[in-house]
């Protein structure tokens, strides 16, 4: 119960990594804002948390906009009366294709949600975290292992997720020192319903530490 007393945000909440996410939150005694641009999932997401005691709720929330960002901000304040401590930036899209397909308009959605999403939460959150003189919170952003390697038929998918590394790197250097740590994980393939888009091709293929500690390409 390390968390007894932290308000959580957690984007794209209403299923896969983001559920479980709050889930693990909850359980460690945090007060969990589900948010996600299904609310109908983001509600069920907070239905599984009921067995822990807190004061958790669902919001409709659509990264990819700054006003919806900004709305989803308003209402924790309004409710709370503080922004939240632990940020979790899980909302993540794949539309995927080889190079040669891909058309642009897949290209700018994928990094206006997953890269674009990412940076607004972060804005955000981070500048309502300094307004109200908090010095201890956490920012967490879900990358990817194909951000840091490539996939086949995700360039798009990749670059958002080296996008978001980078975004990350820096955010971390500049907010340090207000007591704001921005750190990002890198999972390997999870089985989520994102997860079920991807092609066989590119589903299939693993990656694993190798005796020397690299990473490397393998199958499965
Ligand atoms: N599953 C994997 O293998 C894997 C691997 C590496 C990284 N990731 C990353 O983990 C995160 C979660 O992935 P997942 O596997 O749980 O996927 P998922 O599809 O199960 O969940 C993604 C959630 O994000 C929500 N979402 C999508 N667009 C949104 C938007 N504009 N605003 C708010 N919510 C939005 C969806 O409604 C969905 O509930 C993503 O960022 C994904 O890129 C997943």
């Amino acid at each position: 119960m390390a968390l007894v007393g932290r308000l959580a945000f957690v984007t794209g909440a209403g299923s896969g990594i983001g559920r479980a996410t709050c889930q693990a939150l909850a359980r460690d005694g945090a007060s969990v804002v589900a948010a996600d641009r299904n609310l109908k999932n983001a509600e069920e997401t907070v239905t599984l948390l009921k067995e822990f005691k807190e004061n958790h709720v669902s919001l409709h929330l659509d990264v990819g906009d700054s006003s919806s960002v900004n709305n989803n901000l308003d209402k924790i304040l309004s409710k709370y009366k503080r922004p939240p401590t632990i940020i979790v930036n899980c909302a993540g899209i794949t539309r995927d294709n080889f190079v040669l397909k891909l058309s642009e308009e897949d290209f700018d959605e994928v990094l206006k949600i997953n890269l674009k999403g990412t940076f607004l939460v972060v804005k955000q959150f981070a500048q309502a975290i300094v307004e109200h003189g908090i010095n201890n919170a956490s920012i967490i952003n879900v990358a990817s292992i194909v951000g840091k390697y490539g996939n086949i038929g995700q360039a798009n998918y990749s670059a958002s997720k080296a996008g978001v590394e980078r975004l990350t790197r820096t955010a971390s250097l500049e907010l340090g020192d207000k007591g704001i740590r921005v750190n990002a994980v890198l999972p390997g393939m999870i089985a989520t319903p994102m997860l079920a888009a991807v092609p066989e091709k590119s589903n299939n293929k693993v990656f694993e530490y190798d005796s020397t500690g690299e990473i490397r390409e393998t199958r499965r």
